[in-house]
């Protein structure tokens, strides 16, 4: 595959992902077969996740979308998260699937669980598609589903941006420092 210029190493190929997303894909199948999940991707580093994911689990699902605001520059459990965009499904009594890009903190992710449990969701369970531990400040938010541990390193791709940028790369990379230096 060929790597974007401003791409210093690719970190996980496209071809890893998709492996990911088929096995993860299966274990949802599995887990949910006598429920009907709702899917609920945080925008917009979720897109091409949620879009592979889907695509491998075989079980039904409803999907749904949210935006909400990073940091709130506070580490309480407030419950009060910015929402950009909301949901137009009511998830009351619903099984939900938290469908993320990347945890890191953990800050945005505890809020929103406590959003979506105010609003009546029977369960709530977090998938991401990559986790950094080493960085975690909040011990209530373990994704069930993780497709791969990282180190505490900078990446872009897969949804993942630099200042809203990368994003559309079919791999995850790291930058070169010049991009940001
Ligand atoms: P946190 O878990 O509340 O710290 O927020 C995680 C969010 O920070 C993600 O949804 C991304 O938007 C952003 N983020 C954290 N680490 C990275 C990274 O390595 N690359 C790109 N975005 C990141
Ligand atoms: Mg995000």
């Amino acid at each position: 595959m060929l790597k974007h210029p401003d791409i210093d190493e690719i970190f996980i190929t496209h071809e890893q992902i998709v492996t990911k997303c088929e096995e993860l894909g299966a274990i949802i199948s599995s887990e949910y077969r006598n429920r009907i999940p709702v899917l609920i991707g945080l925008l917009k580093g979720c897109v091409p996740f949620m879009a592979e994911l889907i695509k491998h689990i075989t079980s039904h699902v409803e999907i749904d979308f949210m935006d909400v605001s990073s940091y709130l520059g506070g580490t309480q459990t407030t419950g009060k998260v910015h929402v950009l965009k909301d949901l137009s499904i009511d998830i009351r009594g619903k099984d939900v699937l938290i469908v993320d890009d990347i945890i890191d903190t953990g800050l945005t992710l505890q809020e929103v669980c406590v959003l979506l449990k105010d609003r009546g969701a029977k369960s709530i369970e977090i998938i991401t598609l990559i986790d950094k531990p080493e960085g975690r400040k909040v011990t209530t938010v373990v994704p069930r589903y993780v497709g791969y541990y990282i180190p505490k390193k900078f990446v872009v791709g897969f949804g993942l941006d630099y200042n809203e940028l990368y994003r559309n790369l079919p791999y995850i990379g790291i930058l070169k420092e010049s991009v940001y230096k």
